[in-house]
C-alpha cells in the first residue's frame, strides 16, 4: 500500500516529545506501508516569511524562503529513517525507495499541493493531511470554538469554500486550492487528521 502524508509543520516541533513519538510511530509503520512524507514549514516558515516581507522581498522570494523551511523539517524527519538526503522534485521522490521524506518544490503552492502531486505521480492508495486540528470544519476551530466539523465533505463543496488561486506566501487554509484541484482531478481518497493523535493517524493509514 502506498500512502502519502502531508505532515503539517505544526506537528514537527523539535523540542516536543510528541514529535519524537510521531516520528517513531511513522518509522514503525514504514516497515509495512510504503510511506511518502511531505513536511510543512510551520512556525519557522511563517517567522522567516514575515521578517523578509518587512524587508520588501517579492512573494516568489518569500515562497522560496518557505520552501527552505519545509526542507529543513524534511531533513529532520529523514533522520528518523536513517537517511541523510531528501529529494527536491516530485520526479526524484517518485523514483526513490520508500520511506521517502521531502519538503516543498517550487513557489506558488503549499506542501499539501506537493503531497497531492506526489500522490498523483505514484498513484497512491490514499493521501493523508496530518495537521493540528481534527478534520475539516465550516470555520477555523481555533478562532470559533463552535465551528462544525464535517465527518466527510465532497471535494466540490470544499472547493466552493476556498480559493483556487495561490494567495500569499505563508498563508494557510486547511487544504490549499491547488491541492484541492488535484484531489478532484485524481479522485484520490483524502483524509484530514490530527497528526498528534497517533491512534487516529494509524487508523487512517490502515483504513
Ligand atoms: P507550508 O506547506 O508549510 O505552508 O509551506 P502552510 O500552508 O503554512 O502549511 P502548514 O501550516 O505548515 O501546515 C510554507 C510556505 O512555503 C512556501 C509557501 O509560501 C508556503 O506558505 N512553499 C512551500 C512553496 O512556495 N512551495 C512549496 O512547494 C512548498
Amino acid at each position: 500500500m502506498k500512502v502519502v502524508i502531508s505532515l503539517g509543520g505544526s506537528i514537527i516541533s523539535p523540542n516536543e516529545t510528541d514529535f519524537i513519538k510521531i516520528g517513531e510511530h511513522l518509522k514503525k509503520i514504514s516497515k509495512e506501508v510504503d510511506l511518502y512524507i511531505v513536511t510543512g514549514g510551520g512556525k519557522t516558515a511563517r517567522k522567516y516569511i514575515k521578517a523578509a516581507r518587512k524587508l520588501g522581498a517579492s512573494e516568489k522570494f518569500l515562497d522560496r524562503i518557505g520552501i527552505e523551511a519545509t526542507r529543513l523539517n524534511a531533513l529532520l524527519m529523514s533522520a528518523f529513517f536513517g537517511q541523510e538526503n531528501i529529494p527536491f522534485t516530485i520526479e526524484d521522490a517518485s523514483k526513490a525507495k520508500p520511506p521517502v521524506v521531502m519538503g516543498g518544490t517550487t513557489p506558488g503552492h503549499s506542501t499539501d499541493a506537493v503531497g497531492a502531486m506526489l500522490a498523483r505521480e505514484i498513484n497512491a492508495d490514499k493521501f493523508i493531511i496530518a495537521t493540528d486540528v481534527d478534520g475539516i470544519y465550516d470555520e477555523d476551530p481555533k478562532k470559533n470554538p463552535h465551528a462544525k466539523k464535517y465527518d466527510s465533505i465532497s471535494i466540490k463543496k470544499l472547493r466552493s469554500m476556498i480559493s483556487d488561486e495561490w494567495g500569499k506566501a505563508g498563508e494557510s487554509f486547511i487544504i490549499d486550492g491547488i491541492a484541492c484541484r488535484i484531489i478532484e482531478e485524481t479522485g484520490i481518497p483524502t483524509y484530514v487528521v490530527n497528526g498528534k493523535n497517533l491512534e487516529s493517524l494509524e487508523n487512517t493509514i490502515y483504513g
